[in-house]
């Protein structure tokens, strides 16, 4: 899968986001080594702190269907005109599997940049930092 499908994928994840209070959908597409792709979407709770962001939906998907050392690429997706960068959270979360994870942040018009998530969270704490 191109990044190109991979970011249209996660356009697709935003009609499936429960979003009745904040009316932001996102979407994420979390792509393995062997080629199989985790979707996501955000699913917000009236207890608004217990929301689940797209990113993390996709990710724990992963890691539960048994997937853990191979994630490779990751886009996410929103329907604002910034980029809709990873909030702080997903970040922390993926660099415990992936800090070389490739991301793929795209905004409304489908445009989208790509940079390394040890960029987005420079400095990370992960597993290693607890040796
Ligand atoms: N959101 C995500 O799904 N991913 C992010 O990285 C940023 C924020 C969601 C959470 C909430 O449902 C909505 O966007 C507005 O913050």
């Amino acid at each position: 899968m191109t990044d190109r499908e991979l970011v249209d994928l996660a356009f697709t994840m935003l009609d499936r986001a429960y979003v009745p209070y904040s009316h932001f959908p996102v979407g994420a597409a979390l792509a393995c080594a062997d080629g199989t792709v985790f979707t996501g979407c955000n699913v917000e709770n009236a207890a608004y702190g217990s929301t689940l962001c797209a990113e993390r939906t996709a990710l724990v998907k992963a890691v539960s269907e048994g997937h853990r050392d191979d994630f490779v690429r990751l886009a996410v997706v929103g329907n604002s005109a910034d980029y809709c960068w990873p909030c702080g959270a997903c970040r922390q979360m993926l660099y415990e599997f992936a800090p070389n994870l490739t991301v793929l942040v795209a905004r409304q018009d489908r445009q989208f940049v790509t940079l390394p998530l040890h960029e987005l969270l420079p400095h990370g704490f992960g597993p290693r930092s607890l040796d």
